[in-house]
């Protein structure tokens, strides 16, 4: 696997690749993989000849009192996963190749509506900094397809949306969540729990479950649906940031007709934010 550091010397090696007649896949990472960022490289890989992982925990996507500086970074291990799945590149830029005049100087990309809403009232300016690194990767590798987990189902929503919005041209592709035995989804704040609060975050996976048995009977009560999980979630120990049905694709409260939902949750663990969603189809 090539490592590279420098935006030039991966236009170089990019070039020679698409000069050469290779297509290439991008999966954009802030490191610390699990299975879940394993299993986007290999979606990755079934759709491009070359396999690039960026890895860059992107300052401007955090806000001034979250994890920026203890998120976790494992950059050995995190190579040792890569080269295990035979990845042609990691590019791992430092901040100042990435944002030379500062994260808050440069020109950022702002998708508007939909970032609004969940996470994104959450957590004010997080979806610019993500819009803005990830139209920067895709500008700096002209990839052909790139890769996200559906557990950001936002981010991946607002991902889309900046490329129909951008003309930008490049195949995005979602892939599935990929869960612990126990249901909870793979996420690197998982690291974060204490024993105890590990324990307990597999009820989030629960509850967006029991809600999906109730919509898949019939239930169409959304605002008691998620009044009630709320509560029990509260009361297991959790602190509900949100928990919305929503129509998938718009993020937006679903009409009583309609069969296609996205259950979003996101709540806190001791002082670990924890997202998760579930999409159903009611046939
Ligand atoms: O999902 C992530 O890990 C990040 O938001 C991303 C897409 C790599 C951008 O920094």
């Amino acid at each position: 696997m090539l490592v590279i550091r420098s935006i030039q010397q991966l236009q170089t090696t990019l070039a020679e690749h698409r000069l050469a007649g290779r297509s290439l896949g991008l999966v954009p990472t802030m490191g610390n993989l699990h299975q879940g960022h394993l299993q986007l490289v290999k979606t990755a890989q079934q759709h491009a000849d070359v396999v690039m992982v960026s890895l860059f925990v992107n300052p401007t996507q955090f806000g001034a009192n979250e994890d920026l500086d203890s998120y976790p970074r494992t950059f050995q291990q995190d190579i040792d996963k890569l080269e295990a799945l035979d990845t042609d590149i990691l590019f791992v830029p430092t901040v100042d190749e990435i944002y030379p005049l500062g994260g808050d100087h440069s020109s950022h990309v702002h998708v508007p509506g939909i970032t609004t809403v969940l996470c994104g009232a959450s957590r004010p300016g997080h979806f610019d900094g993500v819009t803005t690194i990830v139209s920067k990767l895709f500008n700096m590798s002209r990839a052909d397809v790139a890769v996200f987990g559906e557990k950001d189902w936002q981010q991946l929503a607002v991902i889309r949306r900046m490329v129909i919005d951008l003309n930008i041209p490049i195949k995005i592709i979602g892939e599935p969540i990929v869960r612990e035995a126990d249901g909870l989804a793979m996420s690197s704040r998982n690291g974060y729990l204490s024993t105890e609060q590990r324990q307990l975050a597999p009820a989030l996976y629960t509850c967006l479950k029991d809600i999906e048995q109730a919509l898949s009977d019939g239930a169409r009560n959304y605002l008691a649906l998620q009044e009630n999980a709320c509560s029990q979630l509260n009361k297991l120990g959790f602190r509900v940031d949100y928990l919305h049905i929503m129509d998938p694709l718009k993020l937006t409260a679903p009409t009583p007709d309609d069969q296609q939902f996205i259950i979003l949750v996101a709540a806190f663990n001791g002082d670990t934010r924890l997202i998760d969603n579930l999409h159903l189809i009611c046939t």
